[in-house]
């Protein structure tokens, strides 16, 4: 292309491609600035893709990679399966789909460096630094790669959700890491020794299987978060073999967000990161359904009926509908908005509020409640909605369990103690919709089943909608 530019355009090229690559990093920015509130996140969605194609073609334009009929094709192929996955995939299954863009995005950082590793005739040319982020691009990308992948299978069901460990396998990861570095720092002073190079990227993949495999399936998602930080890591790394500064950029700004978001998820859970990672807990998915029913040894549980709960709310002056895990499993979020409307229209005032960690993907309810159309005006969070629990007549808590657990509070020896929690059990009354008394992901007890305010409305949480909003009809 360069060849058919004058030369006083040429001399400029170069800062020009820079600008170019400043403007899609702003793109970036204001894209991950704009996610920050579930009204302006498609928009977000839309800029960050919009500096990623600027990104694309330029960085193919500099480089001269490959003539414009492969970009062409390249970006339609590549956006056609983008749009498909996109339309296709259930929300509850996105973990899943953003493991797989990880796994790829790590494997391309490590494939990324060797490539140029590999391309150059004489590798005692390449400078120390260089070597050290060719080795620490593949380590990090490898390793992201089989991560990913397990966690997917873990997800997926292809790979039990336990924690499979054994004594030991803690400490053989950490000094499995401590060697793979070692040796990229041999590496760099001696990059014509092809077995290093070969053992590092070996046992890198297996460090990745080995690192993920001990950590029981329902932490996958704090996995997942923090394997995105090494793949956005991976590709900060190989932005500093090719020299390419957006990538350099871009992919720092995705391991800082992968991180932040990690340690959102722990806080709001009240673990730490080396309690998830070393901690071998959350086997149990919390979508047991086979508890006891009705009653638990002597302590006593209140049923309710749909026609019971649609006189209750239809007089109620405030309810208060807490989602969970639950919701997203039976994808009742449509029938639940229908159910506010219907109490709406009945001069009733319905609230959302959204735990941090409901669900089990960060923003999990908001995704589905916006997907359902619920105004983003009624979704509240923790902190705004708490005070508001003592005024409300009656909290619809519908598929959550862990997040209104008020052992969180009271008892200093259960998993959950110390994780802030929605206290709905400070409202007049409170309804659990759920299928059975089985606990959810931290796998405890609740006693607000127990509680003398509360009744339990078992069934699917769709189902049971399905039933209130036909009893609606009739009060
Ligand atoms: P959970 O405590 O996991 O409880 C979900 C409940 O949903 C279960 O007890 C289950 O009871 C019920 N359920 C399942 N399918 C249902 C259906 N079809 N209809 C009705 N109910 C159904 O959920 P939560 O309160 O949302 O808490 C989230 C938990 O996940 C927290 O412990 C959190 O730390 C953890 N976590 C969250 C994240 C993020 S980022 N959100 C990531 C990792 C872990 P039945 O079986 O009796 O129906």
């Amino acid at each position: 292309m360069s060849q058919f530019l004058p030369e006083s355009i040429l001399t400029f090229l170069p800062d020009f491609i820079q600008i170019i690559y400043l403007i899609a990093t702003a793109f970036f920015i204001r894209g991950l600035k704009l996610l920050n509130s579930p009204a302006t996140a498609r928009r977000g969605n839309q800029y960050a893709a919009i500096g990623m194609l600027i990104g694309v073609v330029i960085t193919l334009f500099d480089q001269q990679i490959l003539s414009f009929e492969w970009i062409i094709a390249g970006v339609l192929i590549g956006g056609l399966i983008g749009a498909v996955l996109a339309k296709k995939v259930e929300m509850t299954a996105m973990p899943e789909l953003v493991a797989v863009f990880n796994g790829f995005g790590g494997g391309a950082s490590a494939l990324v460096a060797w490539g140029e590793f590999t391309r150059t005739a004489d590798p005692t040319l390449i400078p120390a630094d260089g070597l050290i982020t060719t080795g620490l691009s593949i380590f990090i990308g490898a390793l992201t790669f089989t991560g990913s992948f397990v966690a997917f299978g873990k997800l997926k069901g292809f790979i039990s959700g336990r924690a499979i460990t054994f004594p030991g396998l803690n400490l053989i990861n950490i000094g499995s890491m401590i060697g793979v570095l070692t040796l990229v720092g041999i590496f760099a002073f001696d990059p014509t020794n092809q077995t290093i190079f070969w053992i590092v990227l070996g046992v890198s993949l297996l460090i990745g299987i080995t690192s993920v495999i001990p950590i029981g399936g329902a932490d996958m998602p704090v996995v997942i978060s923090l394997l995105n930080s090494y793949s956005g890591i991976a590709a900060s790394m190989a932005g500093f073999v090719l020299n390419n500064n957006l990538l350099i950029v871009s992919g720092a700004l995705v391991g800082a967000a992968g991180l932040i978001l990690t340690q959102i998820m722990c806080k709001a859970m009240n673990r730490s990161l080396a309690n998830v990672i070393f901690g071998s807990f959350g086997g149990n998915d919390g979508v047991g359904g086979s508890g006891p029913t009705v009653a638990d040894g002597d302590k006593i549980v209140r049923e309710t009926s749909p026609q019971d709960m649609a006189i209750q709310v239809s007089y109620a002056d405030k309810v208060i509908i807490v989602p969970g895990y639950g919701l997203a499993v039976a994808q009742a979020q449509h029938v639940v908005k229908e159910v506010a409307e219907k109490l709406e229209a009945k001069g009733v005032t319905v609230k959302y509020g959204i735990h941090p960690v409901a669900g089990r993907m960060p923003g999990h309810m908001n995704v589905l409640l916006a997907e359902a159309d619920v105004p983003y005006d009624q979704l509240y969070d923790m902190d705004q909605i708490n005070p508001e629990f003592s005024t409300t007549d009656v909290v619809m808590v519908i598929g959550a369990n862990d997040v209104v657990n008020p052992m969180a509070r009271t008892d200093p020896g259960n998993p959950i103690y110390g994780m802030p929690i929605l206290n709905v059990d400070e409202a007049k009354r409170t309804v659990i919709f759920k299928r059975s008394l089985s606990p959810g992901y931290a796998g405890i007890d609740n006693p607000l089943f127990y509680d003398e305010k509360n009744q339990m409305f078992f069934g699917d949480a769709k189902k049971s909608l399905q039933e209130l909003s036909e009893a609606l009809n009739e009060v």
